[in-house]
């Protein structure tokens, strides 16, 4: 067989994936890859058998269907704060992770560079080799994963092309405070760089911390191109529908290369979407108040286990330092713990540029019974380490 590409061989399968092969091989429960055991809102699913019947069945139009970015266009303008023009400033995607394919295909050449915080969701390594970038890597130090503005400008001196740019973070669960934002507007500005965001825990942001959306901040919209979809917000992440918010000008190129990559986002399922998209504020105030009580039963459990950890301002993911039990191996510990303690979580090292090895991430997207039975067992680890290791 002729050799596959090179690209393909510079990136490794996502160890998040991963870990949910290892959470089925050991019938663990699987808080490693970040998506929910309980159901969508039933007036959505209602919309979906209804289309089922109904159609559409064949193609949408490829950059969304006109009413469903209507739609989208009213939430997002509302919760932004911008006013968006459905024709000229969305495409629609398959999911916020073609979105952010898309916005690096159309913001980069090959050989540019982009700059990502690190910790990162493990995406944005593959959308830069698959789209010709280069990374530089910004630690945001644990435990308040707060970046060094030397570090950051320093950063911007080699020129990039894009900051990528996670808020609420995957998987540090940091919400960017307004300053740290204008910090990076500022350089931004100053270097003429676009900020691609993966904004897709927009709507997860736990009290006192409030989610400041990038595009919104002052002369930000030309050079911000906004990534998020429905996956969390709506608990459809099987559903694939996401998109792409920016200038006219980057929306036209961004358009061609979604078309290319896809084709376009399911029918059918953008034409149930719209329901959702007409929630009003309650239903949001809902989606929190159940995330807010997950987190705590989460981290309550955490406390039982006497595991320490970083308390999550957004989004569904907690990091738990582990160095008591492994401070170089935590993909070892990983797997050691779906086999023997029946729970899967995630090596952080799969999040880090730099060599950390000793925190491992758990996502608390479940049912309250899932998340209690997790800490049940979570109650044991202590006694079965010992066990096994003496
Ligand atoms: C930060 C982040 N971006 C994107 C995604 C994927 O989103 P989507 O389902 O919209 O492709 C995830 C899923 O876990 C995520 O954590």
């Amino acid at each position: 067989m002729p050799q596959t590409s090179e690209r393909t061989a510079s990136f490794t399968e996502s160890v998040i994936r991963r870990m949910t092969r290892v959470a089925n091989q050991y019938n663990a429960i699987n808080l490693s890859q970040g998506f929910p055991d309980f159901d969508p809102p039933a007036a959505l699913v209602a919309a979906l058998e209804g289309v089922a019947r109904t159609g559409p069945h064949q193609y949408a139009v490829t950059w969304g269907a006109p009413n469903f970015r209507q739609a989208l266009a009213a939430k997002q303008s509302r919760w932004m704060k911008i006013p968006l023009d459905p024709d000229r400033h969305l495409v629609v995607t398959c999911g916020s992770t073609e979105a952010m394919m898309v916005a690096m295909m159309t913001a980069c050449n090959p050989g540019d560079s982009v700059i990502v915080f690190s910790p990162f969701y493990e995406n944005y390594g593959a959308d830069a080799i698959l789209s010709g970038a280069h990374t530089i890597y910004v630690p945001l130090r644990p435990p308040d994963f707060t970046f060094d503005p030397a570090e950051l400008r320093a950063a911007f001196k080699q020129r990039p092309k894009a900051l990528i740019l996670c808020n609420p973070s995957n998987p540090s669960g940091k919400v960017f405070k307004r300053e740290e934002l204008l910090a990076i507007a500022a350089l931004a500005e100053e270097f003429d760089t676009f900020v691609i965001t993966d904004e897709v825990y927009e709507h997860i942001v736990y009290a006192p911390h409030q989610h400041v959306y990038f595009a919104a901040l002052p002369g930000m919209f030309k050079r911000t191109v906004s990534c998020s979809s429905l996956s969390k917000t709506y608990s459809i992440t099987g559903w694939r529908l996401g998109y792409v918010i920016a200038a006219p000008a980057f929306i036209d190129c961004a358009r061609k290369v979604h078309d290319f990559l896809t084709v376009g986002a399911a029918a059918p399922l953008q034409e149930a979407a719209i329901t959702a998209l007409h929630f009003d504020d309650a239903y949001f105030a809902k989606l929190l108040a159940s995330y807010t009580r997950k987190r705590d039963v989460f981290l309550d459990a955490l406390n039982v286990a006497e595991l320490s950890y970083t308390i999550p301002q957004g989004a569904y993911y907690v990091l738990v330092n582990v160095s008591e039990f492994s401070r170089d191996d935590d993909i070892g510990f990983c797997e050691w713990l779906a086999r023997e303690v029946g729970v899967a979580a995630v090596p952080g090292s799969s999040f880090f540029h730099e060599p950390v090895r000793h925190l491992i991430r758990f996502h608390f997207a479940k049912r309250e019974e899932t998340l209690a039975e997790a800490g049940e067992r979570l109650k044991t680890l202590r006694d079965r380490w010992r066990r096994s290791h003496g």
